[in-house]
């Protein structure tokens, strides 16, 4: 069923029925995307590209909670855009924009800041998660308020499923509560909001190099820009089983992450790599080159397409601001609701 409150109330029921389905689903601007964002969001965005109507932004303001120096914040965007369509977001049916210049962010984002109390945002465990990872003194104002702008992001374009990392479910539920709260106080007979789900893969959090989580903070990435040599290189130090010295010394693959890399990238070896490592037949060594080649094998159309766009950044720059502008005037539209809807029209 396509969500009602994309019906502006003159179409009939069956044109309602129609209509796709809303992602919006967006990153901070970090840097070089790694395996762990491809298979804990962009590939399902790509999976569901057509299915459904994607959006996907750049988080650049999020990106200040984190880190205010921005003289790195284009060139980091830019970077990741080129990731995003090496991955597949095809940029005529999926806009692509910076959070920044869709204005309609940061308002949406002062109307949800009076639904929602603080003490409710002080129990995100994402951000209690943040206090202890980065060994945070002190909470900016911002910070505090990160899931009210996720919030802002996805409702914004009425996102209906959010397709996101295991990690911000918790930001999902504070979106749903709030369009609740505003359907509830401003909209009671007729929802401008959806209440969007989550949606998180099986690979959601792949782990890095080092077994912990794969981030470009821990240096234990596989970058998606990698090349094949790049990729076996990283593969030969990663961290195995340590009860597995040698070849001939049988191995635990639940317990290594190489597996969890055969399992995701080689699904059809895995019976025999596990037998192999089991046994003791299979050497690490052998095991990680194999991983590496898989993992390049699956890398490769993307590597062909980032060949394009890193030839022609004036492309990119265009589907940027196309993308851009038809954000805008889809948060527009959605603004003029929200204004009705609370008499400030
Ligand atoms: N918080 C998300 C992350 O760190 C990024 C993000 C910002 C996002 N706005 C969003 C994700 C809206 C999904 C929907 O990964």
């Amino acid at each position: 069923m396509a969500n009602p409150a994309h019906g502006d109330g003159k179409e009939s029921a069956a044109s309602v029925n129609l209509r796709k389905k809303v992602i919006l689903s967006g990153m901070r601007p970090t840097g070089k995307l790694h395996l762990g964002h491809l298979t804990g969001a962009l590939e399902h965005w790509v999976a569901l590209q057509g299915e459904y109507q994607n959006y996907h932004l750049i988080a650049d303001y999020h990106a200040l909670t984190t880190n205010l120096d921005t003289s790195g914040i284009y060139q980091n965007s830019i970077d990741m855009l080129i990731d995003w369509l090496s991955a597949g977001i095809d940029p005529v049916q999926s806009p692509m924009f910076r959070q920044s210049q869709v204005k309609q962010h940061t308002e949406l984002h002062l109307i949800f800041s009076m639904l929602i109390t603080t003490s409710r945002l002080e129990r995100n465990p994402t951000l209690k998660e943040q206090i202890r990872d980065l060994e945070m003194e002190s909470v900016v104002y911002g910070h505090l308020g990160y899931p009210v702008l996720q919030a802002a992001d996805i409702l914004l374009y009425k996102g209906d499923v959010v397709p996101v990392g295991e990690d911000q479910l918790p930001h999902i539920e504070i979106t749903r509560e709030i369009a609740r709260r505003f359907n509830a106080q401003y909209a009671p007979d007729r929802p401008v909001f959806p209440e969007p789900e989550g949606k998180i893969t099986p690979f959601a959090r792949l782990p890095g190099l080092d077994g912990r989580r794969m981030s470009k903070s821990l240096g234990n990435t596989v970058l998606l820009s990698d090349s094949p040599e790049q990729i076996t290189k990283k593969l030969r130090a990663a961290v195995t089983d340590p009860a597995k010295v040698r070849k001939g010394d049988p191995g635990h693959p639940d317990i290594c992450l190489v597996f969890v890399y055969h399992n995701k990238f080689n699904a059809d070896e895995v019976a025999e790599i596990r037998a192999g490592c089991e046994s003791g037949a299979l050497g690490c060594v052998d095991c990680k080159l194999r991983c590496a080649k898989k993992i390049a094998g699956a890398l490769a159309p993307m590597r062909e397409r980032r060949a394009h766009y890193g030839g022609h950044r004036n492309e990119v720059v265009e589907i940027l601001s196309d993308g851009e502008t038809r954000a805008r005037a889809v948060a527009e539209k959605t603004m003029d609701e929200v204004h009705h809807a609370m008499k400030m029209g």
